[in-house]
């Protein structure tokens, strides 16, 4: 699918219909995932930026030390994430904001850890949001994403392919090879490398994705 079709208008108008079952529907299938995604953020410590945030699902595996900073393109999911902090008490939560992760309003080396769980299909530009994460990270820092990794070959692409517009259509993309990270790495400005990658359930087709920023020498 052209990337032209794909717009923040309707990413947010899908994300405003999935907002009040999200949590039902995709909470306990990616707890697994979202949970390690946090543990391996406190590992690094210090300010962490939760891109694409949500509904703040993952805000409560955060412990009360941790500082987060939570964004999403969608003002209905993060309204359910503001309901979170308030009702769960959530002191960790800097701050939520509506922003575009393709175009963060953030200054450059801001945070410690850029976390974004299943974000990154379901941006118009993901190569964009990767370089996005970079800049706003801090040398040493590390970006940590929640990801499904698409088909490289073979009948698997090919479905990937088939079923893209129905998917399109529930808000992520189908097919996203690791080729494309590889690319993101071999271009970015930004000296990234690929610190490693844990097979998630489910199926094993989600990830753990470290990438490290090179501190400065
Ligand atoms: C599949 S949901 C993931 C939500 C949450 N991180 C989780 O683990 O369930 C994708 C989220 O990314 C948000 N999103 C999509 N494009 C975005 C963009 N360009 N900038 C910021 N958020 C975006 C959507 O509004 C939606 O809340």
């Amino acid at each position: 699918m052209a990337t032209s079709e794909w717009t923040n208008s309707s990413v947010s108008k899908t994300y405003a219909r999935w907002a009040p079952i999200y949590d039902l529907v995709f909470g306990s299938v990616f707890e697994q995932g979202r949970r390690a995604a946090v543990a391996a953020g406190e590992r690094v410590g210090g300010r962490i930026l939760e891109a694409g945030v949500g509904t703040g699902i993952s805000l409560s595996y955060y412990k009360p030390t941790s500082r987060v900073f939570g964004i999403d393109l969608s003002e209905k999911m993060l309204a359910k994430a503001r309901e979170r902090v308030r009702e769960q008490g959530l002191t960790h939560v800097e701050g939520l904001a509506v922003m575009d992760c393709e175009k963060l309003e953030f200054p450059d080396n801001s945070f410690d850890v850029v976390s974004a769980q299943l974000l990154v299909n379901t941006v118009p530009h993901p190569l964009v949001a990767l370089e996005e994460f970079a800049r706003v990270l801090k040398p040493g820092g590390e970006i940590i994403l929640l990801n499904r990794i698409g088909a490289d070959k073979g009948a698997r692409l090919a479905v990937e392919h088939m079923i893209q517009p129905v998917v399109k259509k529930l808000g992520w993309r189908s097919e996203f090879p690791w080729e494309r990270f590889e690319e993101w790495l071999n271009t970015s400005r930004y000296g990234m490398h690929l610190i490693d990658r844990l097979p998630m359930p489910p199926l094993g087709h989600f990830s753990v994705i470290r990438f490290g920023k090179h501190a400065k020498s």
